[in-house]
């Protein structure tokens, strides 16, 4: 079926696009353990997609099981955006997203990512929903921030993407300048939300059900990015909130855990292959164990592990404690 934001059910539990953190395999994962939740891939580049890089075009490759998955484009050129965003669809995705919130220098010092949110920039940001809007038939939505520095300027220019063509707002409640510091402010986007006919939905600082409740509020959805990090099981949570309005808190015991960690490094591996699927999970491995007894003199067996083997060793060193404790 296809795809829409405005008329699947809402409020949405969207995975949050992280560079580095989001890829198939991790995407997959978050969808194994709630099937509801609509993905989204990690920033690539709009001109890395008009010329063919070979590891941006490895990047873009999804998994059937992840629909409804959306791909997030960067870049600052027009006629780019359009054509990677037509490949985006004939590659089979649900929909595609502007980025509009990447704060990194690099990115915004060439006036990409959050750049657009600039009030200068603000008249390409448009043609660019427009042209995409135009050129493919996928819905085309915009994740951005609260604005530059201020949040002043976020109702009108939500209005304008809305008459672009846009179909969905993501915002997330830090100016570029805040980068990651101080908390997410919803205010501001929930004042969109009271104007705007597309689905607005908002992020930052969701780490739990009770989160969620707290600051849904009159949105039509939530993403959820860091919140995920070494606690995936929270898009259960989540997810069942948004279905029966209780507040619940999976309380999982490392041995539960372990079974869904090993999972995890399988998708990795049958991703990226053994040697680069299980050197990229050493990191996760790394927030899975994080808070646990004895984590610390864990951490050097984590990150030495080379092999899938070597995983379900180290995993496996756990259990005589587990059980002990
Ligand atoms: C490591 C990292 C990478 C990120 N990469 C992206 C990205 O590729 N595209 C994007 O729109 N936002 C990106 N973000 C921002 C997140 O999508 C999200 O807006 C932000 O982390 C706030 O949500 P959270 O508190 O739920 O993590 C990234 C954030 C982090 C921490």
């Amino acid at each position: 079926m296809k795809f829409s934001w405005n008329k699947s059910k809402k409020p949405k539990l969207v995975l949050a696009p992280m560079s580095g953190y989001t890829d198939s395999a991790y995407r997959q994962f978050i969808k194994s353990i709630e099937p509801k939740t609509v993905l989204v891939t990690e920033f690539l580049s709009a001109d890395a997609i008009y010329y063919k890089s070979k590891k941006t075009l490895e990047m873009i490759q999804f998994d059937k099981s992840e629909h409804p998955i959306i791909c997030q484009i960067f870049g600052k050129k027009i006629e780019q955006f359009v054509q990677a965003a037509k490949v985006v669809e004939d590659l089979g995705y649900d929909g595609v997203d502007i980025n509009m919130g990447c704060p990194a220098r690099k990115v915004i010092r060439s006036d990409h990512g959050s750049a657009l949110v600039k009030i200068e920039n603000q008249g390409k940001a448009l043609e660019i929903v427009e042209a995409m809007s135009k050129a493919v038939k996928i819905p085309v939505s915009v994740k951005t921030r609260l604005g530059w520095n201020n949040a002043g300027g976020l109702l009108d220019f939500a209005k304008l993407l809305e008459s672009a063509g846009c179909k969905c707002l993501m915002v997330h409640g830090r100016t570029t300048q805040e980068q990651y510091t101080g908390k997410a402010d919803y205010e501001p986007i929930y004042k969109v939300k009271e104007e705007l006919e597309i689905p607005v939905l908002g992020n930052g600082d969701v780490c739990s059900a009770q989160d969620a409740k707290d600051k849904l509020g009159n949105l039509d959805g939530l993403l959820v990015g860091r919140g995920t990090w070494g606690n995936p099981w929270v898009m259960k949570d989540i997810q069942n909130y948004f279905d029966t309005g209780e507040v619940l808190k999976t309380e999982l015991s490392m041995i539960e855990k372990i079974p869904d960690i090993q999972e995890h490094a399988k998708l990795m591996v049958k991703v990226k292959g053994e040697e680069r699927g299980v050197m990229e999970m050493r990191k996760y491995l790394l927030m899975y164990v994080k808070g646990f007894p004895g984590a610390k003199e864990m951490r050097k067996d984590l990150v030495m592990v080379k092999t899938m083997r070597d995983v379900e060793r180290v995993l496996g060193k756990l259990l005589p404690r587990l059980r002990r404790g």
